[in-house]
């Protein structure tokens, strides 16, 4: 067997991206670990998040992974830089997708919902202002909202009133774009789109993620044959039945692991 692709995120949100990679690198086997222990990192320190990310990095690289992806905006904003600087297999990271946002927006102004981590650092700022001359980017924070998707409210009537809190400003300067800048996020499409108008663009990263991750497997030359059989290895170190709901598979084991 090959090497596989490692993934983390602070919790099961990263498996909006996982989900992508599978698709597109369908002989890749992987290793995704939801450290749901530590969610949200979206309100803790740079310190805390690299310290985090550096745990994550580790087991992963026990875990024999030839390339990691940070499947976590939090984390990427936050500690990427440091991981390519200290570790020899390449990284991929994931960062609120404002350039297609930018380049899609008719009325100039594009909205990002993400968590605090994220719209505090200064990757993200300085990513946001390369792209974003002569438009509006109105930020949101989403407080709350990681917590109640690692507990499986997706649908829930608090998870709708949070998001409807959160939107409707955003709506009322009207934003034609929203910008998903969170992994946790694509699961609350189903309600995003009950409560924004059909003409703004609902816009995450995860398909541009699988993209940078296939380009960059083949730049190193670490793209796996084609072969019959395929592993997913998810690891949560929280005992929840609701990462095994959402990657569910033949190929799939999901395993509690104290990390
Ligand atoms: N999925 C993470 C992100 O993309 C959530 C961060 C958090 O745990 O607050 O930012």
């Amino acid at each position: 067997m090959g090497k596989p692709i490692g993934i983390f995120d602070s919790g099961i949100g990263g498996t909006s991206i996982w989900k992508e990679i599978v698709k597109l690198l369908p002989h890749e086997d992987t290793v995704y670990l939801a450290d749901s222990a530590n969610a949200p990192y979206g309100a803790k320190s740079n310190e805390e998040i690299l310290r985090l990310c550096i745990k994550n990095t580790e087991l992963l690289l026990q875990k024999n992974c030839k390339l990691i992806v940070v499947a976590c905006n939090t984390a990427t904003t936050n500690a990427v830089d440091y991981l390519r600087t200290n570790y020899d297999v390449p990284f991929i990271g994931i960062e609120p997708a404002i350039k297609p946002a930018a380049l899609q927006t008719k009325t100039k102004k594009v909205g990002v919902l993400a968590t605090k981590g994220t719209l505090a650092s200064t990757l993200f700022h300085s990513t946001s202002k390369m792209f974003t001359e002569g438009i509006t980017v109105l930020e949101q924070e989403g407080t709350g909202l990681v917590e109640l998707i690692e507990g499986g409210q997706m649908h829930a009537a608090e998870t709708r009133a949070l998001l409807k809190r959160y939107l409707d400003p955003m709506l009322e300067q009207q934003i034609d774009c929203l910008v998903l800048g969170c992994t946790h996020y694509p699961y609350l499409v189903p309600l995003i789109k009950e409560l924004v108008p059909p003409a703004v663009r609902v816009i995450d990263s995860g398909e541009a993620v699988a993209r940078q991750t296939r380009a960059v497997l083949e730049k190193h030359n670490l793209e796996e044959e084609p072969k019959s059989s395929i592993d997913h290895w998810f690891y949560s170190n929280t005992k929840s039945d609701i990462l095994a709901s959402l990657v569910s598979g033949p190929s799939v084991s999901v395993e509690y692991l104290d990390f």
